[in-house]
């Protein structure tokens, strides 16, 4: 895990945003309340304690007990009120109106909440963005914070298994399709779903993840079909690779979208013009390419280096 430095001053911000929030009522009833109430006051985690003691002693295990002993981070002695808001006012009534309560709040307002101490990290790069931000897929949906054992979020993400099973509770379609004969290794918990996303976001399309370059996530493990060759492949240079492989598994073997791998040639490399490429992409193979022979229907037989060659133009080796 990488570290997370939380300055004081994003703390003291933090605890700013939490005096002015909304606390679910009228305004106009709001107002009166504000100025009958008292104000809230920080009371620290051993006050806490006295009423929720498992949530209290479960907290120890969790990575946000960093809290509470860390000096540097301003919230020594009260983290439960670092994520609940100061809970004097709630010390006293016991009622769930007078507590911030990630329960009852917006997805947006979690993620606000959450990173007004997690937006410095790389992970986090345009979270708001995202195709689950949008969606209404909170920080919370995924993340836990008082539950333990294999549900805490520290140890349900350690393994990739761990990661495949959080995903595929929303994404069942997906899933299925990792049931096809060729795939990655996810269900074999192999590799993760984060092998290729970043569930967070990114800068690409679908949450795609980047690799250190900038470059999409397949080279990671794939480096070998990088390049940059002498004689370039066009469609395996300037298209994502799901161009020719269906990423998620599929029934062809190499994960092709095409059965016949000619096929799927042809459909860029023949003057016919057929949906749903409309127009020619790629050079029409030469006369000598006799179709309706077998032999020459097997194209990678013989243009074996498909995404680039160093030392043949036609991709032969
Ligand atoms: C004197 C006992 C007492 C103390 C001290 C106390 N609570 Fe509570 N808390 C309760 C009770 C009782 C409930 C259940 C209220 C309900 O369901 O109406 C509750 C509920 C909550 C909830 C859930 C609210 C919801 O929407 O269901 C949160 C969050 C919470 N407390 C946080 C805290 C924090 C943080 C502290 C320390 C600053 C704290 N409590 C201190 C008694 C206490
Ligand atoms: C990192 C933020 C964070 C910290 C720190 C934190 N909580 Fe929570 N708390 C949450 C979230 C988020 C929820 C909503 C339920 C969930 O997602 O686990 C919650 C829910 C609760 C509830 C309601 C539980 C229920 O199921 O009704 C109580 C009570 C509570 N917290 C008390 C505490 C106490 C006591 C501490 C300190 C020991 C604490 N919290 C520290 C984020 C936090
Ligand atoms: C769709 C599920 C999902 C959502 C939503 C999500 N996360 Fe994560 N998060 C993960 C997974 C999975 C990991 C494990 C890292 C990995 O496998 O790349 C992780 C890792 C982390 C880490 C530890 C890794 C690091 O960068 O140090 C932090 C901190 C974190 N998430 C915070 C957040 C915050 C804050 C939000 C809300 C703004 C959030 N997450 C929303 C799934 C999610
Ligand atoms: C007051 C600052 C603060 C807030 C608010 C906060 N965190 Fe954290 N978070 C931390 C610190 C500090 C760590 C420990 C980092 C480390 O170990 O280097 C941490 C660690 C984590 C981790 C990594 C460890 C793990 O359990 O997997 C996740 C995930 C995480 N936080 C999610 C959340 C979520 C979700 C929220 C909102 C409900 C939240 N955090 C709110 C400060 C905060
Ligand atoms: C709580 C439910 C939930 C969980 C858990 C969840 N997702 Fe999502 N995800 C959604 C929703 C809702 C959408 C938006 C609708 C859609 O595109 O299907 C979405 C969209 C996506 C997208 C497309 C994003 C875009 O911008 O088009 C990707 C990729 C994705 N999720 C990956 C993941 C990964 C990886 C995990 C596990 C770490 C995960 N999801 C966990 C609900 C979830
Ligand atoms: C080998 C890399 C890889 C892995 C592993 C992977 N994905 Fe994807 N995923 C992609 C690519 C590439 C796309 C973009 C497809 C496109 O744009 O046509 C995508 C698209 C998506 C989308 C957008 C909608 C769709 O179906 O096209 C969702 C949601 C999604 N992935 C979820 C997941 C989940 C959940 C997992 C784990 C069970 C997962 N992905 C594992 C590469 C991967
Ligand atoms: C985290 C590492 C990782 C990432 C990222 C990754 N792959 Fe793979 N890929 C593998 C592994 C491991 C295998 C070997 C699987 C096996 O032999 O069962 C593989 C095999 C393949 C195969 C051959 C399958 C077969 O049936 O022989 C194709 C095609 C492929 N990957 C395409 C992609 C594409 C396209 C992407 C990006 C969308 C991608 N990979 C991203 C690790 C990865
Ligand atoms: C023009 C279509 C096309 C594009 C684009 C393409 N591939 Fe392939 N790929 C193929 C074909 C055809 C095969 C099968 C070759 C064979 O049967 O010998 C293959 C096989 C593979 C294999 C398994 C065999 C091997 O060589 O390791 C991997 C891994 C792979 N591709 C990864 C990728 C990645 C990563 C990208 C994106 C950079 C990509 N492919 C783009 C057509 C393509
Ligand atoms: C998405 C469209 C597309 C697909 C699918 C595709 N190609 Fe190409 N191919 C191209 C383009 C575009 C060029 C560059 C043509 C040019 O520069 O005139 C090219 C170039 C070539 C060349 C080099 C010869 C030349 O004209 O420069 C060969 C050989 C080749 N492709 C073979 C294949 C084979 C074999 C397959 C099937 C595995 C395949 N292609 C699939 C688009 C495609
Ligand atoms: C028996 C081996 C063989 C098979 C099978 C084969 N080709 Fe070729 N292909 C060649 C040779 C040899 C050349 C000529 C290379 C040269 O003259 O530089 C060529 C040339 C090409 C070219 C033009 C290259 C250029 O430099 O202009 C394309 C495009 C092409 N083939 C596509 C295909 C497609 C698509 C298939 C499958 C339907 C296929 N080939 C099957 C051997 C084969």
């Amino acid at each position: 895990m990488k570290a997370c430095h939380v300055p004081l001053m994003a703390a003291l911000a933090w605890a700013g945003w939490l005096a002015a929030a909304p606390s679910g009522q009228e305004p106009a009833k709001k107002d009166q309340a504000r100025a009958a109430a008292p104000a809230k006051e920080y009371v620290g985690s051993d006050t806490c304690a006295g009423c929720h003691d498992e949530i209290h002693t479960n907290f120890r295990k969790n990575a946000h007990i960093l809290l509470e002993t860390n000096k540097r981070r301003g919230w020594e002695g009260k983290a439960c009120e670092s994520c609940h808001g100061p809970g004097s006012v709630h010390a006293e009534t016991t009622s769930a109106d007078d507590i911030l309560s990630p329960k009852k709040m917006t997805p947006a307002a979690i993620d606000q909440m959450c990173l007004a101490c997690h937006k410095n990290q790389q992970t986090q790069v345009g979270r708001i963005q995202s195709g689950h931000a949008r969606n209404s897929v909170a920080c919370t949906s995924c993340h836990n914070v008082h539950k333990t054992g294999e549900e805490a979020s520290a140890r349900q993400f350690r393994r990739p298994a761990g990661v495949n099973r959080n995903c595929q509770g929303c994404h069942m379609d997906v899933w299925a399709s990792f049931q096809k004969p060729h795939r990655h290794p996810l269900p074999e918990g192999a590799m993760s779903c984060t092998g290729c996303h970043n569930p967070h976001a990114s800068f690409l399309n679908r949450n795609m993840r980047l690799t250190s370059g900038q470059q999409p996530g397949c080279f990671q493990c794939h480096s070998n079909k990088r390049g940059p060759f002498v004689f370039e492949h066009a469609p395996v240079r300037n298209e994502p690779c799901t161009i020719c492989h269906e990423p998620h598994g599929s029934a062809n073997p190499r994960m092709m979208i095409r059965h016949e791998v000619a096929n799927l040639c042809l459909e860029c490399h023949s003057n016919i013009q057929s949906p749903p490429r409309a127009t020619t992409a790629g050079g029409v193979a030469i006369a000598t390419h006799d179709l309706r022979q077998p032999r020459w229907r097997n194209c990678t037989a013989c243009h074996q280096k498909v995404h680039g060659s160093n030392v043949n133009g036609a991709l032969l080796r």
